[in-house]
């Protein structure tokens, strides 16, 4: 962002009460997600980088979710409009909150691609043209849906008509309406109290106060988008797909900018909450998800998969690596074919190797744990290696028990760790053992093994011949 914007007499009404009946769907549309993010999340965050003097957001339809989902900032207030009678009777429910401010901008909840650089030059350009009425207007090669805007001769605007309500000339128009408004206070509710709903879908549209201003004698400004794909509206799951495809293009580009390699980017998911370092390598197929956060000088993938998870500079994460709400430290190597579940927590320098399972565990600095192994509900020390096909016997079938692991401790292949049991630092667990009581430091421990025969001249069956 070039300035830090601040609008403190400005109000914004986010419009979010719609049934979204196109998208089929038992959740509100505002909260279908793109790329980890509900759509009203962000619109909102884009809106409160103008810094307006208060939000209102109207809900109506799963209203309950959509406030349990978005939680209470500070400058937010709740609008409800009860029945869902239309865009301008959507912003007429703001009546109430929208006091003490000499703009109201109205943004559609629906329209996540929207920058705020766009929100910032649609208010300026109507604070500077003392414009009553303003709004973003784009060309669109498909204007399937959108409102259309109608101009005379001379290229005035004379008013919009929605899709539904066009003429088959009409519908030829590629000038469309964003749905976005900068409306003066004093006249945006005089104007909505004058908009009928005789139209195709008996609604009291929003766009109607444009033939209403101009009527007045009123001055209407339409800003033109330098991006006309900012305003796509999300309308059905294909659109949604669009957008989030256009969305991931934008963050994959900004990643790149900051120090980024992106391999085969075409093929990889970053979502909008997630953080990288310079000159981390996320290699083909790799999905990071979440509040996932990556150091510097990493390499993630190929097709790994992360998600809120924390990951300090210099590891590599190799390939079909699953890592979800686990945390990992520096110079580690995981995988591939790893899996790292909630409350991992590695520390640096820790190896995870093909086939691993860790969940619920401390891994101290220098640990490997290389092969076919379940490390669950445990504290393991620094520096020990876990032999293959290690496994810590954590559930009775009732409860969960903690295996505690000291440093330097060398536990051979095939051991099973019945806990709960604790292991002294420097210990050495001889192969194959089943480990139920604690063992002491240093020394060797084993369990008993079973006798080992030889039958000499014994002959190996051979295949009948039928
Ligand atoms: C709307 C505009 C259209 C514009 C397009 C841009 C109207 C009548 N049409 O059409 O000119 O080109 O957006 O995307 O304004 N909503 C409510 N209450 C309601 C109805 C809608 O809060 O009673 C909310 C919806 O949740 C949605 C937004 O308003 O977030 C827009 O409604 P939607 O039904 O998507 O309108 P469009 O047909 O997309
Ligand atoms: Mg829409």
């Amino acid at each position: 962002m070039s300035h830090l914007m601040h609008y403190p007499d400005l109000m914004v009404c986010v419009l979010a009460a719609g049934k979204g009946k196109r998208m089929r769907s038992n959740l509100p549309k505002v909260l279908h997600p793109i790329l980890g993010k509900a759509m009203l999340e962000h619109v909102l965050h884009t809106v409160e980088e103008l810094q307006p003097k208060k939000i209102a957001v109207v809900t109506g339809d799963g209203s309950e979710q959509v406030r349990a989902y978005i939680g209470q900032p500070a400058n937010l207030e709740w609008v409800i409009q009860d029945r869902q009678l239309g865009t301008g009777h959507a912003v007429r429910q703001c009546e109430n909150v929208c006091t003490e401010v000499t703009d109201i901008m109205i943004v559609c909840g629906d329209t996540p691609l929207l920058r705020c650089e766009t929100l910032d030059r649609l208010a300026r350009h109507h604070q500077h043209s003392a414009a009553e009425v303003t709004f973003l207007s784009a060309r669109l090669d498909d204007p399937f849906g959108y409102g259309r805007v109608l101009r005379d001769a001379d290229g005035n605007i004379i008013g919009i008509v929605e899709e539904r309500d066009a003429t088959d000339e009409q519908k030829r128009i590629r000038e469309v309406t964003s749905g976005i408004y900068c409306v003066k206070q004093k006249v945006l509710f005089d104007l909505l109290a004058q908009v009928g709903n005789r139209n195709a879908q008996g609604e009291y549209y929003l766009p109607d106060i444009v033939p209403l201003a101009l009527q007045a004698g009123m001055n209407v400004q339409a800003v033109d988008m330098d991006d006309a794909g900012e305003i796509r509206g999300v309308n059905n799951r294909r659109q949604l797909a669009e957008a989030e495809r256009v969305m991931q293009q934008r963050i994959i580009e900004d990643w790149q900018l900051a120090g980024v390699t992106i391999e085969q980017p075409e093929t990889v998911r970053i979502e909008a909450s997630v953080r990288i370092g310079m000159d981390t390598i996320v290699r083909a197929g790799s999905q990071l998800n979440g509040s996932t956060c990556i150091g510097d000088e990493c390499c993630i993938g190929p097709y790994a998969v992360l998600e809120n998870s924390w990951v300090d500079d210099g590891t590599r994460i190799e390939a079909f690596s699953h890592v979800v709400d686990a945390s990992v430290g520096g110079s580690c190597r995981i995988g591939p074919f790893a899996r790292l579940r909630p409350e991992a927590k590695l520390d640096d320098q820790v190896h995870i190797g093909n086939f691993v399972e860790v969940k619920k565990a401390v891994v101290g600095e220098g640990t490997k744990i290389n092969h076919l192994t379940y490390i669950g509900d445990a504290v393991l020390g620094r520096h020990c290696n876990i032999g293959a096909g290690s496994i810590t016997c954590n559930y009775d079938g009732a409860n969960k028990h903690l295996t505690e692991i000291g440093d330097d401790v060398f536990v051979g292949s095939d051991t099973k760790l019945v806990a709960p049991v604790k292991v002294g630092s420097g210990a050495t667990i001889g192969a194959g053992s089943i480990i139920t009581r604690d063992v002491p430091s240093q020394g060797l421990t084993l369990s008993a093994r079973p006798d080992q025969r030889h039958v000499p001249n014994w002959q190996r069956p051979t295949k009948r011949s039928s």
